[in-house]
């Protein structure tokens, strides 16, 4: 069994990003900017946000931090999303999520200019991305998609069994792997709540995405002998033994699950990591005008 090390892949893709961005000054170019909007202070948002400004800082980029009271109007948050669009400063901009419940999320990442979103969740990203086009796609998917290419998981004709079919996670994950391409050219099952066999289509898999948000719930004996395991859990449970008082746990039962991979990815430590960094390599696709 070889763990996928998601925190050192991060750490020498940061460098990679923090020497290109040296290269772009010496040449005269401006830093990559990223801007990010929160509303409101969920303790999650604040703490995701706050590691993505660290992380552009990290790697020399210039970041922006606008902040909205929680009884912000949909209106104003519009505006702000306008003036962002309208920035050529800034090269490209998230909306951290969730938004309070009086303001459309659908409206607000659809206002949002496809070139500059970075997420890759507005529907032009979503739909060049399903025909294979070049697209921002988001950062979990694109992370995990880094990994598979960095450790060279073999993925052509291979069966992957993805449980989840979120819009941010598992529905991405089953169109980029079964697009043509490395990583890439695999035969996907899109599990979920409602699949009636799962643990027959687990024993099938040679690549597991467990991405459905249960603790521990992929099982030694749903997973055949030399399988590929993809953690994307990140349920945080109470903990005594941390000094935050809590820790995150995976959807899959590291312990049981670990001994028969070829491959898997830690908790933390795997897929985690790598989201920051591919909203940096996003961001600088954007300042390089790479996408569009
Ligand atoms: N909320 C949880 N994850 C994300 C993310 O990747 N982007 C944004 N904008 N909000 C989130």
């Amino acid at each position: 069994m070889q763990l996928i090390d998601g925190k050192l892949t991060s750490q020498a893709i940061k460098q990679e990003i923090a020497a290109e961005v040296q290269q772009m000054a010496a040449q005269g170019q401006k830093k990559p900017h990223l801007a990010a909007i929160l509303v409101g202070n969920d303790g999650g948002s604040e703490t995701y946000v706050a590691a993505k400004i660290k992380a552009c800082e990290e790697v020399g980029f210039n970041s922006s931090l606008i902040r909205f009271d929680a009884s912000v109007t949909e209106a104003e948050l519009l505006d702000a999303v306008k003036k962002l669009n309208e920035d050529a400063d800034v090269d490209g901009f998230i909306v951290q999520l969730p938004l309070p419940k009086h303001i459309s999320e659908e409206k607000v990442t659809e206002a949002i200019d496809p070139r500059k979103d970075v997420d890759g969740f507005h529907p032009q990203n979503l739909g060049r991305m399903i025909t294979g086009a070049p697209a921002f796609v988001s950062a979990t998917p694109q992370g995990i998609m880094e990994l598979l290419k960095r450790y060279q998981i073999d993925t052509k004709g291979k069966h992957v069994v993805v449980i989840g079919r979120s819009n941010i996670v598992g529905r991405p994950m089953s169109i980029l792997l079964s697009l043509k391409g490395t990583p890439g050219d695999a035969t996907v099952t899109v599990c979920h709540s409602r699949t009636a066999n799962l643990k027959e289509l687990c024993l099938q898999a040679d690549i597991i995405v467990a991405a459905l948000g249960i603790p521990e719930f992929l099982k030694a004996d749903m997973v055949k002998d030399g399988a590929v395991v993809i953690d994307v859990g990140t349920t945080r449970v109470a903990s005594t033994e941390t000094k935050s008082g809590w820790r995150l746990k995976g959807d899959v039962d590291f312990a049981g699950v670990s001994p028969k991979c070829s491959y898997i990815t830690p908790v933390p430590g795997g897929v985690g990591p790598m989201t920051i960094v591919s909203l940096l390599m996003n961001t600088l696709k954007a300042a390089k005008k790479e996408i569009y």
